[in-house]
């Protein structure tokens, strides 16, 4: 992909200057962390066995970092390609002496690509970027492509937790993913799809849209 296409894609990998400290976890911590895409494919980046959980575009880390503490015995892997993001939950696993959380700092469709099938038990994709207009519409995380390689890397009976604050985004993925015979809506209310997961931690995107007096839908797919 040319850098002129990621930053299309992306909106942005890189936004304002790292902090000393930052830079120099960026050095040190995320070689440790780092997820190769190898290591993924042979399932070796913890001890046999564990649980996988994903999350796509982690933002500043704040979700991540509170399911891993929560959740000491899953390990979690982050994609984000921002740098800034990344470099923040580098502080925050260092502060919190996390052991469980592995980074890529990347798009993620090629993570889910290479990820054996049925690896993950749970994948969060929150607040992906809305992409709001018609004509940007294409670049949404949810189109039919990722649906099925989502459904892919998921086990059966796990599930795959989706927040926006923008009800545009909530219908263009209900749309695809009732289309899809991999997954099962679990809504049975409007609340169930009102309200957030239990524990739930708020992001720094959803701080920002409910300030904006935006509500968010939180919708859960199994996945059969
Ligand atoms: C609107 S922000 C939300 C961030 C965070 N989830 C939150 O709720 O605060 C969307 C995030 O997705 C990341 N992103 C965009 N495209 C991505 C992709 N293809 N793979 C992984 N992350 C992506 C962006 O860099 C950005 O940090």
């Amino acid at each position: 992909m040319s850098e002129v296409e990621r930053r299309a894609l992306f909106g942005r990998a890189k936004g304002k200057k790292l902090r000393a400290h930052q830079s120099e976890l960026m050095g040190s911590l995320l070689p440790r962390l780092e997820v190769g895409l190898e290591a993924l494919r042979q399932g070796s980046l913890f001890e046999p066995g564990r649980e996988l959980w994903l999350e796509i575009g982690f933002g500043g880390g704040e979700h991540l970092l509170a399911r891993a503490a929560e959740n000491p015995d899953v390990g979690f892997i982050g994609c984000e390609p921002f740098v800034n993001g990344v470099a923040k939950l580098l502080a925050g696993v260092e502060a919190a002496g996390l052991e469980n959380i592995r980074v890529r700092m990347d798009d993620a469709t090629a993570l889910i690509e290479s990820a054996p099938d049925a690896a993950f038990s749970k994948i969060y994709l929150l607040y992906p970027d809305p992409w709001p207009k018609r004509r940007q519409q294409k670049r949404r995380f949810v189109s039919e492509a990722n649906v099925v390689a989502l459904a892919r890397a998921l086990k059966p009976g796990g599930e795959l937790r989706f927040a926006t604050d923008i009800d545009d985004y909530a219908g263009w993925t209900l749309r695809r993913l009732l289309a899809s015979p991999l997954f099962v809506w679990q809504a049975e209310t409007a609340e169930d799809w009102r309200t957030p997961w239990q524990g739930w931690a708020p992001t720094r995107y959803e701080a920002k849209a409910r300030a904006a007096g935006r509500g968010s839908a939180y919708l859960t797919f199994r996945r059969r």
